[in-house]
């Protein structure tokens, strides 16, 4: 295997050219997937983008290729080796890219707090599990065997629908602010939901209050998301008269109220590419997405929606060195950063994302 240091001495014009000669060599044998939130130097060489539903979707299309270099986060990557064909391969270009919000349920905390809820009404006729694609194989497993399902950020509401259908509850983790905004665009008071601390008893709930929540959000959240504030929609307003907002799902409650628009990384992009010359938007979502949009789009006034910079920092682990040593080494035959996730448990968060993939 060739190792990853030397890579760091190379100029950023020699990395291009040898990512560029290694994705030549390998041709039709490798996808590169880029989540929007990579960084330009790794995101130019991506022959496919889009959100989590997107990417889920190509991976699963895109059966021709033997190697899928996923240049996103490690539960993204999980997703395309559970959607793809067998005989296919995903490489995470650094294993330490994760999500600190999917890191905040862990499946010993979901099983806790599901033996916990059954202790006071019937958790399997009663309760959907949801979990958010933001989340790792093993908890999306749990959810296909429970019932349960995976949403995104494109789809929550759909799946919010699908599951109060056939159940009465619905146990969402590990994002309580999407979970908070879908059930709410549904009609769901916000007296209805409670939020479920997995440090508590019962959530912190006494057995009552669960028996009356129609949502029961898990307390996790986005890092980066947090960030954007109410007084930040407040302040674009009044100094930019006829500004446009828009935000991702996984901005807090009363952000997402105030926006014009709400939507997955691919919908803020669509929203703004239609939008007419001249016309000024405010974005809430990652800072490489905002840039990025700002400068294709010269002719519009393109605003970060919050004054600090919220960069992802494992989104951004991803730089044009573990590309290019991950690729490098595919050429020569050496496959690194292998992400796959054991087949028992993949069949149950395949079970969990087909039903997903089905609704939406
Ligand atoms: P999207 O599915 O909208 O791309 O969101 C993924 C994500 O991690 C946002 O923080
Ligand atoms: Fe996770 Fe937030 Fe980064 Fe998205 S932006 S990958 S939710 S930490």
């Amino acid at each position: 295997m060739i190792p990853l240091e030397p890579y760091y001495e190379l100029s950023d014009a020699e990395l291009d050219s040898r990512i560029g000669a290694a994705k030549a060599t390998l041709g039709e044998r490798c996808v590169i997937l880029g989540h929007h939130y990579q960084r330009e130097e790794v995101y130019k060489f991506a022959d496919l983008t889009g959100d989590s539903l997107k990417l889920s979707r190509l991976a699963s299309a895109r059966t021709e290729a033997q190697y899928i270099v996923f240049c996103g986060v490690n539960f993204m990557a999980e997703v395309a080796d559970i959607l793809s064909a067998p005989q296919q391969t995903v490489l995470l270009p650094d294993l330490a890219a994760g999500c600190s919000m999917a890191d905040m349920a862990d499946l010993a905390k979901v099983k806790t707090a599901w033996r916990a809820l059954g202790g006071v009404m019937d958790v399997e006729n009663r309760v959907t599990p949801i979990t958010y694609v933001n989340s790792m194989a093993d908890i999306k497993g749990f959810c296909g065997d429970h019932g349960g399902v995976v949403c995104t950020s494109s789809n929550a509401t759909k799946v919010l629908s699908w599951a109060f259908a056939r159940r009465e509850k619905v146990l969402f983790f590990p994002d309580q602010h999407l979970g908070r905004i879908s059930a709410f665009t549904l009609g769901v008071g916000l007296d209805e939901m409670v939020v479920w601390n997995p440090e508590l008893k019962l959530g912190g709930h006494d057995p009552e209050t669960l028996r009356r929540a129609s949502v029961i959000l898990w307390d996790g959240y986005c890092s980066v998301h947090q960030m954007f504030q109410p007084a930040h929609v407040e302040l674009f307003r009044s100094r930019i008269p006829g500004i446009k907002v828009i935000v991702h799902p996984e901005c807090a409650f009363e952000v997402c109220r105030m926006a014009d628009h709400r939507g997955s990384t691919e919908i803020i992009q669509q929203t703004v590419r239609a939008a007419p010359s001249g016309s000024q938007w405010a974005i809430g979502t990652e800072l490489n997405l905002v840039n990025r949009l700002k400068n294709e789009m010269p002719d519009k006034g393109i605003h970060f929606l919050c004054p600090t910079i919220c960069m992802c920092s494992t989104m951004f682990r991803i730089d044009a060195q573990h590309l290019c040593w991950t690729m490098e080494n595919l050429a020569q035959g050496e496959v690194v950063n292998v992400i796959r996730v054991p087949e028992r448990e993949a069949a149950s968060a395949r079970v969990a994302l087909n039903r997903m993939l089905e609704i939406a």
